[in-house]
């Protein structure tokens, strides 16, 4: 994971297997794994980014008592759509940041079942850039865990360069 030494393949890790469990029939998905076709931040693909923001999502919803199980499917699904803004693909018209967590949240839709928090985490993950809060915590942790991680992605460490809304929140959240 960006900016962790923890892999998934550690046996003895209990967090990663039990992570590895709840996102287990996401990552098996034909059109899930297409998802590794598509460039997300620079060096990474928009699979690892997804997965990047999940484990990220089930840490802190873990140790923050919310559902973390719903917090972490809503994480991997939150950019879960298939084409290139940058090459004119997207679907539907529109701004980026809107359009697309419509279309993960069509996605998610149609092959896993979409509980509040999910829909929540989904729908609501580009705040603040769009004007929607979520309103769930776990929504706002995904939200959160979104913009660490593509910090982390593009090169960026610590919270220095993040907005204060972003460093507030992962401070609260660590402590
Ligand atoms: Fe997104
Ligand atoms: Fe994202």
């Amino acid at each position: 994971m960006v900016g962790s030494k923890r892999t998934f393949t550690d046996v003895t890790d209990e967090e990663a297997i039990e992570f590895v469990d709840i996102v287990s029939d996401i990552v098996a998905l034909d059109e899930y794994q297409k998802m590794k076709n598509y460039t997300h931040h620079i060096g990474y693909t928009r699979y690892q980014h997804c997965l990047n923001v999940a484990w990220y999502t089930y840490l802190w919803c873990k140790r923050s008592g919310l559902n973390y199980k719903s917090a972490t499917r809503g994480a991997m699904l939150h950019d879960f759509y298939l084409y290139d803004q940058h090459k004119g693909e997207q679907p539907i018209p529109g701004r980026h940041v809107e359009v697309h967590p419509m279309v993960a949240l069509a996605n998610a839709d149609k092959y896993f079942e979409v509980d509040e928090i999910m829909y929540d985490c989904i729908t609501h993950h580009m705040f603040p850039s769009t004007s929607v809060r979520p309103v769930t915590m776990e929504g706002y942790i995904v939200s959160i865990a979104d913009k660490y991680c593509a910090g982390l992605e593009v090169g960026k460490t610590g919270v220095d360069y993040m907005s204060p809304y972003v460093k507030e929140a992962i401070k609260k959240i660590t402590e």
